[in-house]
């Protein structure tokens, strides 16, 4: 009898900027995910500190928040036993992938970005690095031959991009090196931030961050403007941030229990806020929390994480770029084999 074919495990890649805390856009968008797809296929979890450097420009706080992505994670459920953690930085070689990237794009797909566009648009200045962005983007999917990446909605584009980007490369040097990646969402691909608008680490008055302390998550739900209807006054809850943040953190049924209060009259914006609270203590406080002050303590774990993550994705993306390398006749050179087998 000849043996069944070994099917190849299915990888999956996302990073997070290390650009400020991890808020719940960032878990039910992504981060949830990510730790659900530890137990379905091979995952690279990495952070982007070299993305984070187009607005973080601040030595300290560049470190602090890169340590704090990674103590989130690991507190939120990341075994690495199972996934890869490491560091954006730690893995170089993406920036080389992303110049040879960068020499086979046109502009006009570059300036089509609807991130660098909207960041423009907010009175961002922009530099260099913001409009390179989604082809440093495509070199951290293709160097890991990703199949999958689990992201939230305003991702999406930029998947594009990177798929646009791999078949460029792949018909200009007449090589299949790169397979095309499919983005992946959440149920929840765009959560509402306390502003309206998206939640995102842009905008601290628009986030709840995952592990923040009680009393400020207290006063930032507290202070969710809500408009002035009584508690019997019927209410649309579409458009209310506090039921659509609860409907995240709730079982169905309870959900069900406030958007029901809200539209027949009943449910009053304090009490939903009082509702709202509880749920995250629930959901994120205690173990988790625990969890997450103890890494703190332990930077050196967090460290040796972070490293053994970083060693097996530099073996993977170093046999990726020696396919780049014959596709583009790049020579990999003594010099360069020696670095890459250190
Ligand atoms: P931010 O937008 O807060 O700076 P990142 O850009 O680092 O966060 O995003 C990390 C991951 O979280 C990405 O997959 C992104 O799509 C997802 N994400 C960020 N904000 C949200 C949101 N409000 N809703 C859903 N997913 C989000
Ligand atoms: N741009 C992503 C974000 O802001 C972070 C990121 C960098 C990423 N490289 C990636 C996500 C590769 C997925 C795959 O959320």
């Amino acid at each position: 009898m000849t043996p069944e074919p070994t099917k190849k495990p299915i990888r999956y890649l996302s990073g997070v900027q290390s650009s400020g805390r991890l808020h719940l856009g960032n878990y039910f968008g992504a981060i949830q995910n990510h730790i659900r797809l530890q137990d379905q296929g091979e995952c690279f979890y990495f952070i982007a500190n070299y993305h984070a450097l187009t607005t973080v420009q601040n030595a300290g706080e560049l470190k602090n928040y890169t340590f704090m992505v990674a103590a989130d994670y690991l507190a939120l459920g990341l075994d690495p036993a199972k996934a890869l953690l490491f560091r954006q930085s730690d893995v170089p070689e993406v920036n080389e992938l992303a110049w040879i990237l960068s020499t086979v794009t046109g502009m006009g797909l570059m300036e089509r970005a609807h991130s660098y566009k909207d960041k423009v648009a907010k009175g961002i200045a922009p530099n260099l690095g913001l409009f390179y962005y989604p082809a440093l983007m495509a070199a951290d999917i293709l160097i890991y031959h990703s199949d999958k990446v689990p992201v939230g909605q305003d991702q999406v584009q930029h998947i594009e991009m990177c798929r646009d980007m791999a078949g460029y490369f792949n018909n200009t040097f007449k090589k299949d090196v790169f397979k095309l990646p499919e983005a992946v969402l959440s149920e929840a691909p765009k959560v509402i931030g306390l502003t309206g608008g998206k939640m995102s680490k842009s905008d601290e008055a628009s986030v709840i961050p995952i592990f923040g302390e009680p009393a400020e998550i207290k006063k930032k739900v507290m202070s969710i403007v809500t408009d002035s209807k009584g508690v019997a006054e019927p209410k649309d809850p579409d458009q209310n941030v506090i039921y659509l943040l609860y409907k995240l953190v709730a079982r169905p049924e309870e959900a069900a229990e406030m958007e029901k209060g809200f539209r027949q009259g009943g449910m009053g914006y304090g009490d939903a806020k009082k509702m709202l609270l509880a749920k995250l203590e629930e959901v994120f406080g205690g173990a988790g929390r625990e969890k997450r002050k103890k890494l703190e303590e332990k930077p050196d774990m967090v460290e040796d994480v972070l490293l053994a993550g970083a060693h097996k994705a530099r073996k993977a993306a170093a046999q990726t770029m020696e396919l780049v390398y014959e596709a583009t006749g790049l020579p990999l050179s003594k010099i360069k084999k020696a670095m890459l087998d250190s």
